[in-house]
């Protein structure tokens, strides 16, 4: 019989990987800490009208991509593609902003998306996703980039490159969104099948389209720069100008367009060509509808989310500093010494030292090929002989060298070599 295999897409995040997942999310709780954020966690299931209101009918997101299923004839459900929805949603079930309208909050965890997998595309991805909501004040936007680009630098990413955008609001898209349909008509045949319906459902999509063809029109395209009113204007100055305060670079990229429809003004991506063409780590902007078409009050929001596959496909190699290698192994012979070794083990573990011992009652050359390859920092040679003597040695495994312990007291002597070291 075949062993059975994961989902396509779906992938597991093996033990020599996850050291590196750890560190991530560690220096994401201490940076985004200092800024004032606290964690939120939210379910993976949602009910499938918040993101078919959140995220717009005719996204990608939605029209194809999303995991949805009528739960037992009562209702739809849908694996969340994204979290910003899912952030919201709680901020108004719990009246959240009812005690205080402003909330920074972030989560972690998985997203699902049905995309056809590729180098860095998956359909269960993670997201470290930041929220801060009831607040429009610009220099907000350059805080929360300048939190987004301190906490990638800070786990090792050296020159992330932030791209800029503002998409406008509500009173000034509609012009620009009339002037994209104005300028595709005529143009069709030369469309995707895709594009040729999104001239009538949503033409800023076309701007998105991974297609040759259509990039290639998309180019001579007014650009909504042109179009947005003097209040949008004056917020991207501003936004700007609070950047350049911190000399944080970014390049302005007027074709992004982001592939959520709930995004206002503000929107940024980080890039790395690392990735070809998906190229994009982080993906976030500002919503200031959002949370009134979700059947909230009429409050601002802003956020990211990084994707944590390619932040970890980016991260430089350097496996030794995320792995958690045994720090002692004890290589106990004959049933006395493994009598011996067995609590001394556990209780250096219960103390915080990562310990090993062998049960299988290997000779001492097989013992110490484990520590070996366990990559064991020191190995604690238990012998009868040692026992009846009261000497051991503790042999650093990196340089071979040994030095006499005695047993009387060896708990806290290893401790307090370990720990001088
Ligand atoms: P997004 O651009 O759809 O934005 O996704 C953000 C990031 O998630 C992307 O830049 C990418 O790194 C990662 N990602 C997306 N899809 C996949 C995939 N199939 N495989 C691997 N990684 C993927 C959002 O989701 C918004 N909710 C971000 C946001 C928060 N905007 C405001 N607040």
């Amino acid at each position: 019989m075949q062993p059975i295999t994961a989902v396509r897409g779906f992938k597991d995040i093996l033990p020599e990987e996850t050291g590196k997942w750890q560190f991530v999310e560690s220096k994401a709780h201490e940076v985004f800490t200092a800024f004032g954020f606290r964690e939120i966690r939210i379910p993976i299931l949602e009910k499938t009208d918040l993101f078919t209101r959140g995220i717009g009918e005719s996204t990608d997101i939605v029209e194809k991509e999303m995991y949805t299923f009528l739960d037992r004839g009562e209702e739809y459900l849908t694996l969340r593609p994204e979290a910003t929805a899912s952030v919201i949603r709680a901020y108004l079930e719990h009246s959240l902003h009812a005690a205080d309208p402003v909330a920074k909050l972030y989560t972690i965890g998985p997203m699902f998306r049905r995309e056809r997998p590729q180098k860095g595309r998956f359909r269960q991805f993670h997201q470290i996703d930041v929220e801060l909501l009831g607040l429009e004040d610009p220099r907000t936007d350059a805080e929360v980039m300048l939190m987004l680009v301190h906490f990638l630098k800070s786990v090792g990413l050296s020159e992330p490159s932030l791209e800029m955008n503002t998409l406008g609001c509500l009173s000034c898209r509609p012009a620009f969104r009339e002037a994209i349909m104005n300028f595709l008509r005529g143009k069709e045949e030369r469309l995707c099948g895709d594009c040729q319906r999104r001239i009538h459902t949503n033409p800023l999509r076309v701007f998105d389209c991974k297609n040759e063809g259509c990039a290639e029109i998309i180019r001579e395209a007014p650009q909504l720069l042109q179009y947005i009113c003097k209040d949008c204007h004056d917020h991207f100055e501003q936004v700007q100008s609070a950047l350049n305060t911190f000399n944080l670079p970014f390049r302005i990229n007027t074709r992004m367009v982001r592939g959520l429809d709930y995004y206002t003004k503000t929107a940024f991506e980080v890039t790395t060509e690392f990735l070809g063409a998906q190229n994009a780590i982080v993906g976030g902007g500002r919503y200031d509808g959002l949370i009134k078409e979700l059947g909230g009050p009429d409050i601002p929001g802003i956020g990211f989310a990084v994707g944590f596959e390619r932040l970890i496909a980016m991260l430089p190699a350097d496996p030794a500093s995320f792995r958690h290698d045994p720090q002692l192994f004890i290589a106990a012979l004959g049933p006395e010494a493994q009598k011996y070794a067995f609590p001394l083990c556990n209780r250096l573990r219960m103390k915080g030292i990562l310990t090993e011992m062998d049960y299988l009652g290997k000779s001492l050359k097989s013992q110490m090929k484990r520590a070996d390859k366990l990559h064991c920092r020191y190995a604690l040679i238990l012998g009868d002989r040692e026992l009846s003597t009261g000497k051991l040695e503790l042999r650093d495994m990196g340089t071979g060298a040994q030095e006499p312990i005695q047993l009387d007291g060896i708990e806290e002597t290893i401790i307090d070599y370990i720990k001088a070291r």
